[in-house]
């Protein structure tokens, strides 16, 4: 996640002397440096640059924020942007010195190609200078949002996983075709370039789905066919199901002991 971010900023346009890039491991970090063009970091730097952001697993974020906190004395340093899945801003401020601010972000996979959705939420030092300077990062790889962190497992919930919930339903229309007799190839293209092009038309148009949905279902014509079956299957009320799990899900994790 750490190297697709790399990768949106100088894509976005950041020149490679704006961004440094910092590993555990040596060598991966000579050349995931050398692979985008940018320069290799030491820790020590951290207090020369703006942002800085953590994009290291949960489990491993205490280690990095203990050999961070003696670097982060000095005022006003940089905004501390953290997207460990789960780890709340008050567990990262805990950690660092008073004052540091801190910004959580839940980023998703398409952030990968650069069309990742990034919901940020402030930390109590976090003013809207910090919040802008962390969203002008994220913005390298999608859009950007902002809600209260008490929304944040939620939003796990809705963009986080979502993805997944947009695989299943491709690979589940892939699978139908090819029990309709299209072979597996075409018929995974065909769900692929429908679930994309759909996606684009709701984001460009701004259309409400409900309208869309409406527009290529004619009376008793083929998609109210299956729309009804998709109905008489609760698949509806099985997804607002399935969300709240992941919501539930990602509190429990979150709290004391469960994020690993
Ligand atoms: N992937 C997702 O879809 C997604 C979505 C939302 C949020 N996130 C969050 O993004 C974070 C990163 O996830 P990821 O999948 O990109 O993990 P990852 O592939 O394991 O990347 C983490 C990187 O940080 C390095 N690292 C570990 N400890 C370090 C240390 N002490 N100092 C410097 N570098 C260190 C790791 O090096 P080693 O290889 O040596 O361990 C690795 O290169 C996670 O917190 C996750 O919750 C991910």
């Amino acid at each position: 996640m750490g190297e697709a971010v790399l990768a949106g900023l100088l894509r976005a346009g950041w020149q490679p002397t704006e961004v440094r890039v910092h590993e555990r491991d040596g060598q991966r970090m000579a050349v995931v440096a050398a692979g985008h063009g940018v320069s290799a970091a030491g820790l020590d730097e951290v207090s020369d640059v703006d942002v800085v952001v953590l994009a290291v697993k949960p489990g491993q974020l205490p280690a990095v924020l203990g050999r961070l906190s003696p670097l982060l004395v000095s005022r006003p340093g940089p905004v501390v942007v953290s997207i460990a899945a789960g780890v709340p801003t008050r567990t990262v401020e805990a950690a660092l010195p008073d004052g540091v601010p801190v910004v959580r972000v839940m980023p998703n996979t398409p952030a990968l190609v650069g069309a990742g959705v990034s919901v940020l939420s402030p930390g109590r030092n976090a003013g809207e200078d910090h919040l802008a300077a962390a969203e002008r990062v994220m913005s390298a790889v999608g859009s950007t949002h902002r809600v209260p962190e008490e929304l944040q497992d939620a939003v796990t919930a809705v963009s986080g996983s979502g993805p997944a919930y947009v695989f299943y339903l491709v690979d589940a229309m892939a699978e139908a075709g090819a029990l309709l007799g299209l072979d597996r190839g075409t018929a995974r293209e065909l769900a692929v370039g429908t679930v994309l092009g759909a996606a684009r038309l709701l984001a460009e148009t701004g259309r409400h789905p409900v309208e869309l949905r409406e527009q290529v279902s004619s009376p008793a014509g083929t998609t109210m066919a299956a729309l009804r079956v998709l109905d008489q299957r609760a698949v509806r009320a099985a997804l607002l199901d399935a969300i709240t799990a992941a919501r539930d899900r990602s509190t429990e994790l979150g709290e004391p002991g469960g994020v690993g």
